[in-house]
């Protein structure tokens, strides 16, 4: 084993403008398998995000809706994280970057340019909204299209011919926001001179610490020459005030990567870290950013050109994938394949989309595929099918033949061995992001200990009494294979190991317990630890995702603290009812949820709650709750759901069902 490391991780932030889908999941589940790998193996590892608060959508949604600017972003940090915990990848630290660490990050590192001489300003000419008072940025001019005379066409770039040029060339522009002709204003912009880096980025990009397409790609900007970056915004805009220049702000680019910093100094100050360990320029601690092709430049030429021009370190590296398309396309609305990262939860645990990206990822910039129907075969085949099959076909026999207990020997120590010795040449995949090798090899593994499994036939053996012993060896011998497999996928599959941990009931893996078997070991009773996919659940998901259409926050319209607003003639729509719970119990496979069947009034419903972390079945029966009657029945996984219970909490186990007081009856209203 090597030397502890210190490493600091990030992905990029995303806007606050919008709620994630399983675009945004691919990067963060490649990011998140990486810290859980590098923490595996002993490794001091931390992970920072935050949300990317400023720039002009923020600002035109808040005046639009009449909200805080800082309101908006809040509703969507928390939603967002939340996203992204859910599927495992929790960050130490989710922050935001409007925020104090990054005002003042953001005005040392500038001052630390112009000091340095990197600054300038010149005037530009812009289109200019005379009825919103705003300079509009490109996207927010439209007109028609000066090669093939499309209308509507955005001022940089029509969509009908693909063709790029200035909004000066539009013809008849207009103001996406107002309506109104814009007109054409000078203004004073600031800009860091980024050739004055040159010498320096071409020594960092060129130290063989990037990948070979980013340093392609890289090749050709230092050939078109490094031009001046123009970092400052006029007012009206959200974002830091530059401090020698009033009413001018710094473009959101700027102050987005220094969130990184601010991210993580925020978490140093809360919990006693030294942000200088990770940041100074003489760092020996190592700092990686994964983040998509598309924002590449951002990363590998101005934000290292920044830090240095501060006197910071620059990233050890960045790490850059490719984008997703489902089902070999696009992600589209109307086809329900914009999937959001809550739909998906809603239908489907974590774990099955982080192992087919898994599956899929290497360590290049390829786009990558959800192809909904192999998603489907390789859960399945590879998960379900082959690495949990290997601990239910054994654990039967330990649990119930053998007092818990694994045997005190293996019959095929060298068999355990080659898994053992694969731990080292699979750990450099993970390491080198080669995730979709890693798979193959630890599958081959699989299939490996199946069919030691299928030709010792254990089933069999049980039949002789005679041959007790070997049906004790051999099922250790396979259980202890599965928990080799289990350390090389927990980062993949980070939730199925829990329950493996527990099943296993020696504590956390790291990556080192492969190396030894468990022996003369109690472990505890079998649960399954996956449950199979099937279509109907995939089509479930997709169905909601066209409903998703229609949402709020999609759509891009107001969302609050509180949630998206409703009218009264909404709230009318809603028939609350008081309800007996006459039934409850367990669902199989359901790791949140309870089937309840609720007398309402003389009507029986059956409604599925995701309440399991909080009740015991027992105690709800009889209990009075205040239930949705008029919900559409919704076909779940686990059968068809006629209303809904209203509850209250965090959730986990502080989850509350909303109980009418006493007095109320069963199909009485809630007023
Ligand atoms: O492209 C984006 O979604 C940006 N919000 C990413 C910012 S990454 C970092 F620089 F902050
Ligand atoms: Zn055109």
């Amino acid at each position: 084993m090597t030397q502890p490391r210190r490493i600091l991780v990030t992905s990029a932030l995303p806007y606050a403008n919008g709620p994630m889908h399983l675009g945004h999941m691919l990067e963060h589940i490649q990011s998140n398998i990486w810290i859980r790998f590098q923490r595996m193996r002993g490794h001091t590892c931390y992970y920072v995000c935050a949300s990317d608060a400023h720039g002009t959508p923020v600002m035109l949604r808040s005046l639009r809706e009449k909200r805080d600017p800082v309101e908006i972003v809040e509703y969507f940090r928390k939603q967002n994280s939340q996203d992204f915990a859910d599927f495992g990848a929790v960050y130490d630290n989710f922050y935001t970057t409007h925020s104090d660490e990054n005002r003042e990050l953001s005005e040392f590192i500038y001052t630390q340019l112009r000091d340095g001489g990197h600054i300038t300003t010149r005037t530009i000419t812009q289109f200019f909204d005379p009825e919103q008072g705003m300079f509009l940025p490109d996207r927010l001019i439209k007109g028609i299209c000066p090669y093939c005379n499309a209308e509507d066409q955005y001022g940089d770039f029509c969509e009908n011919c693909s063709r790029t040029y200035s909004p000066s060339d539009l013809k008849d522009p207009y103001s996406v926001i107002s309506g109104s002709a814009p007109e054409k204003r000078d203004s004073e912009h600031y800009f860091v001179k980024l050739a004055d880096f040159e010498d320096v980025l071409r020594e960092w990009t060129g130290g063989g610490r990037l990948q070979s397409e980013v340093v392609n790609k890289l090749d050709e900007w230092f050939t078109e020459g490094l031009r001046d970056w123009d970092i400052s915004r006029d007012a009206p805009y959200f974002g830091f005030e530059i401090p020698d220049a009033p009413g001018k702000y710094f473009y959101v680019w700027v102050d987005a990567p220094i969130g990184y910093m601010a991210s993580f100094k925020n978490m140093a100050d809360r919990d006693g870290l030294d942000f200088d360990e990770y940041w100074a320029a003489d760092s020996t601690a190592e700092v990686y950013h994964f983040i998509g092709k598309d924002i590449a430049y951002f990363h590998t030429l101005f934000w290292p050109a920044m830090l240095h021009g501060a006197g910071f370190r620059m990233p050890s590296s960045v790490f850059v994938h490719g984008f997703i398309t489902v089902n070999g396309q696009k992600m589209s609305k109307s086809r329900g394949t914009f999937i959001l990262a809550r739909t998906y939860l809603n239908h489907l645990p974590p774990d099955y989309l982080r192992y087919y990206y898994a599956a899929k990822l290497g360590a290049g910039l390829s786009d990558i595929d959800l192809n909904l129907d192999d998603f489907l075969l390789r859960v399945n085949s590879d998960l379900v099918g082959k690495v949990v099959n290997i601990a239910s076909r054994c654990a039967g026999f330990i649990n119930k033949r053998f007092d818990d207990t694994l045997s005190g020997t293996l019959p095929a120590p060298e068999l355990y061995q080659r898994f053992a010795d694969a731990g080292e040449p699979i750990a450099e995949c993970f390491e080198k992001r080669e995730y979709s090798r890693a798979v193959r090899k630890i599958m081959d593994l699989a299939d490996e200990a199946n069919r030691y499994i299928d030709e010792k036939k254990p089933w069999v053996l049980i039949k002789d009494e005679k041959r007790l012993n070997d049906v004790h060896q051999v099922c250790s011998q396979g259980i202890n294979l599965f928990r080799t497999l289990m350390v090389y996928l927990k980062p993949i599959i980070p939730f199925t190991a829990g329950k493996a941990e527990a099943f296993l009931n020696a504590g956390e893996l790291s990556w080192a317990d492969a190396a030894q078997p468990l022996l003369d070991h109690k472990i505890k009773k079998f649960q399954p630890l996956i449950t199979r996919l099937d279509k109907k659940t995939i089509d479930a998901m997709v169905e909601d995702s066209k409903e998703d259409l229609k949402s709020k926050d999609v759509s891009g319209n107001a969302p609050s603290e509180f949630g998206p607003e409703i009218t009264i003639d909404d709230f009318a729509k809603l028939d609350l009812r008081v309800a007996r719970i006459a039934e409850a119990s367990h669902v199989d496979g359901a790791d949140k949820l309870l089937r309840l069947k609720l007398d309402v009034g003389g009507t029986e419903r059956t409604v599925f709650a995701g309440i399991k972390e909080a009740y015991e079945p027992e105690k709800l029966e009889g209990k009075l709750v205040v239930v949705v009657a008029n919900l559409k029945p919704r076909k779940m996984k686990f059968g068809t759901s006629e209303g809904m219970v209203l509850a209250a909490g965090p959730g986990g186990e502080d989850i509350f069902v909303i109980s009418p007081d006493d007095g109320a009856e069963p199909g009485m209203k809630v007023k």
